[in-house]
């Protein structure tokens, strides 16, 4: 599973994806406004960090301004993917869009028969938000299934992008799935490497290690010296 993470924090942009774990990035209008930084240098910035696709959603909810914000949004890197809502305009602009070899990431999917037009508007990813569909006492990972099954039965090239993930156990479902791709705030990513029983059988292992009063770097030494 691909994981991209859905922040426009550069600082933590470039601390995650020096884990060598990063696939991609998703932003929106919310956390473009939330970094109060202009779109195209936050974005142009994020680019020269990450290699892989990083998604940037259109303002207008038109279809030709969909397209004319869409066009200028892809002069900023060459790894763009115009992101569109789940709206008819939007899915128009997606048809477009794709038909011209863009990359779009279809968003604000909340239910299969959603992702079933993005996928036939030929979406090259499709965003459906788990946690929103939770908020509202709904099932978000039964519609990530729902999704999976209908890809697989027409085959569609579509990537499964589950978005809006709130913890460690979507990320989980949507792997045991089969989903292509979760995008998690930096919070949920690093949320994944912990574990008590990693922190405490750490802690016990090197109190072991230093009432050995050993050192690995100069065991070499040792051995050379054992030989002798
Ligand atoms: C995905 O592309 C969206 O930016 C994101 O996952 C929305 O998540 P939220 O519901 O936590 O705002």
């Amino acid at each position: 599973m691909k994981l991209f993470i859905d922040t426009v924090d550069l600082s933590e942009i470039r601390d995650l994806n020096a884990t060598g774990l990063i696939d991609g990035v998703t932003t929106n209008p919310s956390l473009i406004a939330k970094s109060a930084r202009p779109i195209f240098e936050v974005i142009a910035e994020i680019c020269d960090v990450v290699a892989g696709p990083v998604s940037v959603e259109v303002t207008a909810k038109d279809h030709e301004g969909m397209m004319r914000e869409g066009r200028y949004l892809l002069g900023i890197a060459n790894n763009i993917t115009i992101k569109v809502p789940l709206t008819i305009d939007g899915l128009k602009t997606c048809r477009a869009l794709a038909d011209d070899g863009v990359a779009v990431n279809v968003t604000l999917c909340f239910s299969p028969a959603q992702a079933l037009l993005a996928a036939k508007a030929g979406a090259a990813f499709i965003s459906p938000f788990v946690g929103r569909m939770e908020d509202i006492g709904a099932e978000g990972m039964v519609m990530i299934k729902a999704i999976i099954d209908i890809y697989n039965a027409y085959n569609f090239d579509t990537k499964i992008l589950v978005a809006s993930v709130r913890g460690p156990h979507h990320v989980v479902e949507a792997a045991k799935m089969g989903a292509d791709i979760s995008t998690l705030p930096p919070a949920v990513l690093r949320a994944m490497y912990k574990h008590p029983l990693t922190d405490n059988g750490l802690e016990r292992f090197m109190a072991d290690w230093a009432n050995t009063g050993q050192s690995i770097l100069s065991s070499k030494k040792d051995i050379n010296d054992h030989k002798i």
